[in-house]
């Protein structure tokens, strides 16, 4: 089934896609001052948390998801030194970015490789990856099962998911505040700093039509993981759900 991620609902495919391609083709060069405004400031103690979650040793070939500018690329390869990274997205401008970033030593010397992929249909053979991550992708993504079995079946048994995604705050009053903040001051505050006004409103009603940590785990587990486990991160406006395909 695919929906309209900005709201949930089913709808054709490419009504999202389309979208998200525009979005994220727009903002490409200022994606990084986006992503700071949009995940509050607290972005990089999530990817920390990431890491930590991340069973990554240098022996292993990781598949990073959404890539982007390569933020979580870089990342894994500057705390694990795994063998390979390779690094997807389907937008090829925000790609370029990253590229620009390998350029300047981001990887610390890990190989990495850049391809535009969208993770509804991945192009790797079954079993090829010890771990693939993905930051704020899933999220994006109009055919969510799909996806999510595509990283299934290209991960090797016992391989792990690491997924950071915004999320729902259990607390009503924390989630209550959190939901005004998107709604009302999120779209004027990331508009006026970058410009793009409409980026942050995409964001703000995808936020609020997404799974919650519980309705995200379930998706996993209809996929096919196991072992499927969340953290909360700042009171639960973000997750970090990691999942095993079974040994
Ligand atoms: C918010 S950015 C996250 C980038 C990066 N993971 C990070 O943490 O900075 C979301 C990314 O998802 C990508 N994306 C959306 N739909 C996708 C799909 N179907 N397949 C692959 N990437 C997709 C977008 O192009 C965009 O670069």
């Amino acid at each position: 089934m695919a929906i309209d991620t900005a709201t949930g609902l089913e709808a054709p495919a490419e009504l999202s896609s389309e979208r998200v391609k525009s979005v994220f083709s727009s903002i490409a060069r200022k994606y990084e001052r986006f992503n700071a405004i949009s995940s509050f400031g607290a972005y990089k103690a999530w990817v920390a948390g990431m890491m930590r979650q991340a069973d990554i040793d240098p022996s292993h070939d990781v598949l990073d998801i959404a890539g982007g500018t390569g933020e979580i690329t870089f990342a894994v390869a500057r705390s694990k030194h795994p063998r390979h990274i390779q690094c997807t997205d389907l937008v090829p401008e925000m790609l370029e970015v990253a590229r620009a970033h390998m350029a300047e030593g981001a990887s610390c010397g890990v190989p990495v490789d850049f391809q535009v992929v969208d993770a509804q249909d991945i192009p790797y053979a079954d079993e090829s990856y010890d771990v693939v991550t993905m930051a704020y992708g899933i999220r994006n993504m109009p055919k969510r099962e799909q996806a999510l079995s595509e990283m299934l079946r290209v991960l090797r048994p016992g391989g792990q998911l690491v997924c950071l995604e915004f999320s729902t705050p259990p607390n009503g009053a924390w989630r209550a505040l959190y939901r005004f903040y998107l709604k009302r001051l999120i779209p004027f505050w990331g508009g006026l700093v970058t410009g793009d006004r409409e980026g942050f409103v995409y964001l703000a009603k995808s936020i609020k039509a997404f799974p919650d940590q519980q309705g995200l785990a379930k998706l996993m587990e209809q996929a096919g993981f196991t072992d499927v486990k969340w953290k909360n991160y700042t009171g639960g406006i973000a997750a970090i759900h990691t999942a095993r395909k079974p040994a």
